[in-house]
């Protein structure tokens, strides 16, 4: 953003939420219409590049496009001139990676709403024949309730399937997406469909859940390698409150072979709702006793 100048467009800028890598995200009023918005705003050395301005234009075509309860809206674009922007729906709350962090206990009692909404959200996306392909905490706003949004259409493809697959049309130039949460066909750089997604939703559960991420590494190689090879611990294992059938429901999330996992959200959260997350429901923060209270 140009410095003393408090206007983008007809956005009024308040203060900023949050520097990224490539982007700033700021809250913000439109002038126009009163309502606060969020704004992504490409930083210095991203707005010098012409692919990150396709992208921001790319994620607004996804994203404009989707209707969803649990999926932020988009308002606008403008990918000319010097401060080249998205404006969204304001999410109030941090995304899900800082709640683990932050307010594990809460997010371990919301755990059951996300875990449904973040599927919901992004059924929706599938639904528009788009691979999210970066599916993780920090691409979830989640409030107080468990409500929960998905955002960051930026790195979306789409699903490639049967004919299309096969020959290899729409194959990814690089590894784009977060190593931790990275599918198999997404490290060998295969055409990718949605179930690719939902692997990486597996990893997320797992780790809301566990508090822990199904694979790690000391190297970046190394953790690939754990991707492509390695069965992570069953989830019950790390947290025995998890009830089997959940556990079970992540490790075929997470299954090597796509065809091994469940092949939709809407099958999934059929089955979802047939069962237990937590054989008994983790406490509200307020209904858990400070250490010094017990004895
Ligand atoms: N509409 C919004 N309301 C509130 N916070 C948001 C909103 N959109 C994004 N954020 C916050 O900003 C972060 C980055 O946004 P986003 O994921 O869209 O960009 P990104 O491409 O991942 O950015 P970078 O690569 O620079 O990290 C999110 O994780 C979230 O914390
Ligand atoms: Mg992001």
């Amino acid at each position: 953003m140009g410095h003393g100048r408090d206007f983008i467009d007809q956005y009024r800028i308040i203060r900023s939420i949050r520097s990224g890598a490539t982007c700033q995200i700021f809250e913000a009023v439109d002038a126009n219409t009163n309502k606060k918005v969020a704004m992504k705003v490409l930083m210095a050395q991203a707005k010098k590049s012409r692919a990150e301005r396709k992208y921001l234009q790319h994620e607004y075509d996804i994203a404009s496009k989707l209707d969803h309860e649990n999926v932020i809206q988009v308002f606008g674009v403008r990918t000319t001139g010097d401060d080249p922007y998205l404006s969204l729906e304001f999410g109030k709350y941090l995304n899900l990676k800082q709640r683990l962090r932050l307010d594990k206990a809460l997010m371990l009692h919301r755990a059951n709403v996300i875990i449904e909404q973040a599927a919901l959200g992004l059924h929706h996306l599938h639904d528009h024949r788009w691979v999210h392909c970066d599916i993780k905490p920090d691409n979830f706003l989640v409030d107080d309730d468990g409500g929960t949004k998905l955002i960051d259409f930026a790195l979306c493809q789409p699903s490639r399937t049967g004919f299309l697959a096969k020959l290899g049309i729409g194959k990814p130039k690089g590894i784009a997406g977060t190593r931790s949460y990275m599918s198999p066909e997404q490290i060998r750089r295969r055409p990718l469909d949605i179930r690719s997604d939902i692997y990486s939703l597996g990893c997320m559960y797992y780790e809301i859940v566990t508090g822990k991420l199904p694979f790690t590494g000391a190297t970046p190689e190394q953790l690939l390698v754990k991707h492509l090879r390695s069965k992570a611990p069953p989830a019950n294992t790390l947290n025995n409150n998890v009830t089997q059938e959940f556990s079970d429901l992540i490790a075929d999330m997470l299954s090597k072979k796509k065809e091994q996992r469940p092949n939709n959200l809407d099958r999934m959260l059929g089955h979802l709702s047939s069962m237990r997350v937590f054989r008994s429901m983790p406490p509200h923060p307020s209904e858990i006793e400070p250490p010094e209270a017990e004895a």
